[in-house]
């Protein structure tokens, strides 16, 4: 992290200030007064400002995200559209997401400078149920249940087994509720036209015992410290 964003994620300045400490030589990085700006603090780095050993600098950050459509889950795009990076851009630390979600799904996704804890969530032995709320259009029979409930074949990927139960059946459209421990792209769209149901919403609500709960869309909350150890757990 740049010495100006590690001095100000501490909390004692903004990067303004901060730079203006650095040049005159307010700042030590191993006992050495550093006078340039774009250096590059790593994990071991003792950052001294006016004397005083930082602390709370560099921190581990983690928090719950309700993404709206329209968004992309990574931190710029080379199209210009909006990426989620914007919705966590009050945060000093740089978070980046946990896995991923489609431009036009909603809810949660978890966002961490933590890249271990990314690391281990997004690894495929580690796979932990996700839930997700699905619209799909038209009807969805018992025996389409049953199939996504065993595993369907989305294109040379028999998924595995699923928790499936339908929240509300209408005449045009029905709501499924849906447990997956995989993350294939596009696995939920894939899956529900595997079978014939198109879906028209898709939104996460759940990652493992992380829940959305009443979060608003396009807001963020910090995970709670029980929170961060049952992930770190998994
Ligand atoms: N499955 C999908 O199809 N899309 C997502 O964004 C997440 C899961």
């Amino acid at each position: 992290m740049r010495l100006n964003k590690y001095i100000a994620s501490a909390g004692i300045c903004s990067r303004r200030k901060a730079d203006e400490l650095i040049a005159n030589g307010n700042v030590k990085i191993n006992g050495l007064v550093m006078k340039e700006l774009g250096y590059d603090v790593v994990p071991d780095d003792e950052v001294q400002v006016n004397g005083k050993i930082l602390e709370g600098a560099g921190k581990k950050v983690y928090v719950a995200l309700n993404k709206p459509t329209g968004y992309i889950t990574s931190m710029d795009d080379d199209k210009k559209r909006a990426t989620v990076a914007e919705l966590v851009g009050d945060i000093p630390e740089r978070l980046f997401p946990v896995g991923r979600l489609d431009y036009n799904t909603t809810g949660l996704l978890i966002m961490t400078n933590d890249g271990q804890l990314t690391y281990t969530l997004t690894h495929p032995k580690h796979h932990v149920y996700k839930t997700y709320v699905v619209k799909v259009e038209g009807v969805i029979s018992d025996s389409r249940i049953a199939k996504l409930r065993k595993g369907v074949d989305i294109g040379g990927f028999v998924t595995s087994p699923a928790k499936v139960k339908v929240v509300k059946q209408m005449p045009r459209y029905a709501v499924v509720e849906i447990q997956i421990r995989e993350g294939k792209n596009r696995q939920v769209r894939k899956m529900f036209a595997a079978v014939g149901n198109k879906v028209q919403e898709l939104e996460r609500t759940a990652i493992g015992d992380i829940r959305l709960g009443r979060l608003m869309s396009g807001h963020y909350r910090k995970l709670t410290v029980k929170e961060i150890e049952y992930l770190k757990g998994l």
